[in-house]
């Protein structure tokens, strides 16, 4: 359970920063008003700008769980939702989409006895990196401006009670699978060893994305970019 908050204002990554107080074993939140280098999945940049929340969970789980990226990215659909907002979705592996546009980006890394849970959402920013033509932001789709500090708050709450629930019962992903975009629809996951065509099929209960080739095989990827062939 996350109980203290580390704040800083501009730093290289708050997933580095992290990192700095694993010694210490305790759950932490490092939160940074912007980043220099932010990191996203797969060796990308995350564009860092004031104005999003940026934040890292240093976290010790009890045993190895693949299920912390899901946790964080249903968090965020919680806070999103406690504000009002509606048009939620997963793209798994751990994007949140608002109004079926990338609002918020998870990465997670294992560092020594560590998982560093990296949370990027975009609330008032309103320049994205060229490359992300399909990012938007809390303020892009509701011309409203949000408290930064409360949405952090929101999230802390919603993680911790999912975070206690895993770890002393364990979390049924399929109850969650309402929030899953793309099941049943055909795609392509590019990974590092090739991009392979199907259908999902469903998400495992350790959060791997199960996929029905064109030869109807079914194939399990616990990692991946999942690019939609159709809306
Ligand atoms: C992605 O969609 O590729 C994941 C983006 C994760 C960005 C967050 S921002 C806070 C934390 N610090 C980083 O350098 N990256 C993560």
């Amino acid at each position: 359970m996350i109980e203290k908050v580390v704040r800083f204002n501009r730093v290289t990554s708050t997933q580095d920063k992290a990192k700095e107080f694993v010694a210490d074993r305790h759950p932490i939140a490092v939160v940074a008003s912007s980043q220099e280098k932010g990191r996203g999945r797969q060796g990308r940049n995350w564009f860092s700008p004031e104005g999003g929340l940026y934040l890292s969970l240093l976290l010790f789980p009890k045993e190895r769980v693949t299920s912390i990226p899901l946790l964080a990215s249903l968090s965020v659909i919680r806070t999103l939702e406690h504000l009002g907002l509606s048009d939620l979705s997963i793209h798994w592996p751990n994007d949140v989409l608002l109004k079926k546009r990338k609002v918020c980006g998870v990465v997670c890394e294992r560092y020594q006895s560590a998982v560093i849970c990296g949370v990027g959402l975009n609330v008032n920013v309103e320049t994205f990196a060229p490359r992300l033509d399909g990012a938007t932001s809390l303020k892009v789709e509701t011309g409203q401006v949000f408290g930064v500090d409360e949405i952090l708050d929101l999230f802390l709450d919603k993680f911790n009670e999912l975070y206690e629930e895993l770890q002393s019962k364990g979390l049924k992903i399929k109850e969650v699978l309402n929030y899953i975009s793309g099941l049943g629809e055909s795609v392509e996951v590019v990974t590092k060893r090739g991009v392979i065509r199907g259908t999902v099929s469903d998400i495992d209960d350790d959060w791997a994305l199960l996929l029905r080739d064109e030869s109807g095989i079914i194939k399990k990827f616990y990692y991946g970019d999942v690019r939609r062939l159709q809306w």
